[in-house]
């Protein structure tokens, strides 16, 4: 085969596989414009197969609605126990009754106070969402077992 001849050969053959790949993407195109809107009908099934059984919703879902806690001492141990459990940042411990007993003292009301609005090293609600009722519940749970 001379030179030429094989040039003109290989010209050939990238033309065509040139061609084919043209050919190749506008036929892509075509059938995933198609594909993309199956895509989203599957996504959408999949969705609605694995969404939550006992999906409930009245009304407008509330941003970080403050929660009502089971119990004051679950409560206590979720949101309060980190500091109160261990005297972490100088919190007074939970049954430590000579850490409490001048903040008793001053009455659940300035208790309250403190706990909810933040006190020193206290965050405000401890950092929790619980809302006052829970608060005060926790507060009363807390006195009780450090006095
Ligand atoms: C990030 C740590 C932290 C968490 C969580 C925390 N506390 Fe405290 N708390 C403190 C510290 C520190 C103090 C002591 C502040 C001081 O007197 O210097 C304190 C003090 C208090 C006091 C006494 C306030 C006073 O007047 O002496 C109460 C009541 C209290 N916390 C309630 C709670 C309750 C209820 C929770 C959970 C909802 C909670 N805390 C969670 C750190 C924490």
């Amino acid at each position: 085969m001379k030179d030429s001849q094989f040039l003109n050969y290989l010209i050939g053959i990238v033309g065509a596989l040139f061609g084919f790949l043209i050919l190749m993407v506008i036929l892509a195109n075509l059938m995933s414009s198609d594909e993309k809107a199956q895509d989203s009908m599957v996504t959408d099934a999949i969705n609605e197969r694995i969404k939550p059984v006992g999906e409930v919703t009245i009304g407008a879902p509330k941003a970080a609605a403050p929660v009502a806690a089971a119990s004051p001492k679950d409560a206590y141990q979720s949101n309060c126990f980190a500091c109160h459990g261990t005297g972490a940042a100088g919190a007074p411990k939970l049954g430590d009754k000579a850490a409490w007993k001048a903040r008793i003292a001053q009455g659940k009301a300035t208790l309250f106070k403190h706990a909810t609005g933040g006190y020193k090293g206290m965050p405000p609600r401890g950092g929790s969402s619980l809302d006052d009722a829970a608060i005060k519940g926790v507060i009363d749970y807390m006195v009780s077992q450090s006095k």
